[in-house]
């Protein structure tokens, strides 16, 4: 068995560890240590002279050197990580699986002096002031030293080591957790095998002993009767009610059956909605709890890609009229959030493919390790492969993306601000208007997005907005995903149509988000005439040098 020791520097880490593995006869393994004798140097040289990114890449490598979890009972390997390994999804998915994880903590001001008295030269905190340092890195880390087990690591030495050697004796968790935190918008969840233990916690959070789980067919037989089993064997009362499959959820119709159903259960407004299922379900299930006594709390669990890169975060909710898409709708934010990344491996891989758009689309709104991420392990996602699961590069790309958008609709909840959540438009002017032209069929959310990313990034260049550079890349990562790139057999004048009907239409104008070199600028001055030769090249599948 292996011991992974995570938390804030000062929270004696090392010293923890030494202690554990000389009691157990165990071999005792520092991070830092690793990182310093392959590179030959010391941290702060390897700050100093490669930045924090060098550092960090170098971290990563010495994480995926440790080979795979020690299975056997007896502790054999105390691992001592630096404060901000765990801060890569890709170093929590290879730590924090198979091996028991404790999280070392301490008030901010007891860390602080440690670090003032520390020999040992700390980079991100030289030259500044310790307890301001410390309470940031607290705040901005919590999440991802959450899911192990909390300790009070300036306790007596003894008795860090007691509560460590009961954590050894429990019995270990069904599933990983990767990532958990308490935001604004709802407490969010990452992990892989996690949904019963964590939908159970939410709902206990919740103080309901009753759950209405809403759920489809398909959602249902690869993931919903599961884990409606597991919360009845926690004690929850689960009643259970079906939707349509896929966008047929949306409507009003269905609305009604399902509210009158509710009635039928006499559900009470302390009884939550558990909605399992993609995004139409999510989208359906919402609307429910939004309206149904006037809002009941709902827990969101994802079950496409593109639920849980997006859809499941936001608080939007909607059904569809005839007249259009996602006309009738409220806002309301989930009690709870629970992404289970395991659900992922029954998708199509169409799906899959189709919602690495949206993920294309936050990495070109500014997360650099994201377009690394979709250059380098993108293709093996769009293809299905197996190790894309199994080495955690799906589970980042979920992590990056929902992460990436909590923090966009945190600062601007309801699109009021002018450069706030608009900016997770990028892609969507010209990606509404072919799917309004298309009237929803044949083109996945995710494809419509590729092609308006396209249009972005070509109509960026044209008006000196998006450099020559960055257009490139984001179209040769759309290649190397098969997005964007087969001609759509959709009139142009139907699609240049469609987008004047667009929610982010204002005072008559249109506003387009065009990325920049690391992020986005809003423009409404874009030319008609620009938009429909753009959006032309890009319909007809023409490359960029043909534009
Ligand atoms: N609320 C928002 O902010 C927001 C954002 C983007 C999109 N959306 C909405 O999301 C919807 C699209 O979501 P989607 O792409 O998830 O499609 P979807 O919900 O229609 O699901 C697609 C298909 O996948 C099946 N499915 C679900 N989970 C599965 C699993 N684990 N394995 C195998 N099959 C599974 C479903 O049965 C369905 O047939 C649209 O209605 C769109 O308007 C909402």
């Amino acid at each position: 068995m292996d011991l992974v020791l995570v938390g804030l520097p000062g929270t004696g880490k090392t010293a923890v560890g030494r202690r554990m593995a000389r009691r157990h006869g165990a071999a005792f393994v520092d991070i830092d240590e690793i990182v310093e004798s392959a590179a030959g140097r010391p941290i702060p040289t390897i700050f100093a002279e490669e930045g924090e990114a060098g550092f960090r890449a170098r971290e990563r490598a010495a994480v995926a050197g440790l080979g795979t979890a020690d299975p056997s009972p007896r502790l054999t390997r105390v691992i001592a990580t630096g404060g901000g390994t765990p801060l890569d999804p890709r170093n929590r998915w290879i730590l924090y699986r198979g091996r028991s994880v404790a999280w070392l903590d301490g008030p901010p001001g007891i860390l602080a002096s440690r670090l003032r008295q520390s020999r040992v030269v700390r980079p991100l905190v030289a030259g500044r002031d310790a307890l301001a340092v410390i309470e940031a890195l607290a705040a901005a880390r919590e999440r991802v030293y959450a899911p192990a087990l909390h300790v009070n690591g300036v306790a007596p030495l003894r008795d860090v080591i007691e509560t460590l050697e009961r954590l050894l004796a429990d019995e270990p968790a069904a599933g990983t957790c990767l990532l958990r935190a308490r935001t604004p918008i709802g407490s969010f969840e990452i992990g892989d095998g996690i949904a019963e233990t964590s939908v159970s916690r939410s709902l206990a959070e919740l103080e309901a002993r009753r759950a209405i789980v809403v759920s489809e067919p398909k959602a249902w037989a690869v993931a919903g009767e599961r884990l409606a089993e597991g919360l009845v064997r926690d004690g929850i009362a689960v009643d259970v009610v079906l939707l349509p499959r896929g966008e047929a959820a949306k409507s009003l119709a269905v609305i009604e059956r399902a509210a009158r159903r509710l009635a039928g259960l006499r559900a009470e407004r302390g009884d939550p909605i558990v909605a399992i299922g993609g995004g139409a379900l999510g989208d359906a299930a919402g609307f429910l709890a939004a309206t149904w006594l006037r809002g009941v709390p709902i827990v969101h669990v994802p079950t496409t890609l593109a639920a849980q890169v997006d859809s499941s975060i936001g608080g939007k909710t909607a059904v569809d009229l005839p007249e259009g898409k996602n006309l009738v709708g409220a806002f309301h934010q989930p009690a709870a959030i629970v992404s289970d990344v395991a659900f992922l491996r029954t998708l199509p891989r169409r799906q899959l493919r189709a919602a690495l758009g949206e993920a294309v689309k936050m990495g070109a709104l500014g997360d650099e390790r994201l377009l690394e991420l979709l250059e380098a392990e993108g293709p093996a996602i769009a293809r299905r492969a197996p190790a894309a699961f199994a080495t955690g590069a799906v589970a980042e790309v979920v992590e990056r993306c929902a992460w990436a958008k909590i923090e966009v609709v945190v600062a601007d909840e309801r699109e009021r601000e002018a450069d706030g959540r608009i900016a997770l438009n990028l892609g969507h002017s010209v990606a509404h208007g072919i799917e309004r032209a298309v009237a929803y069929r044949g083109v996945f959310h995710g494809e419509a997005v590729a092609y308006g990313l396209r249009a972005a990034v070509r109509i960026g260049a044209s008006l000196g907005v998006t450099p020559a550079g960055r257009a490139d890349r984001v179209e040769t990562l759309l290649d190397s995903l098969g997005l964007g790139a087969a001609p759509l057999h959709v009139a142009v004048d139907r699609v240049v149509d469609a987008m004047t009907v667009d929610k982010k239409v204002q005072g008559g104008r249109l506003r387009w988000v065009l990325p920049t070199g690391s992020g986005v600028a809003i423009r409404s001055d874009v030319p008609p005439d620009l938009v429909r030769s753009v959006t032309d090249g890009v319909l007809a599948g023409r490359g960029r040098s043909t534009q």
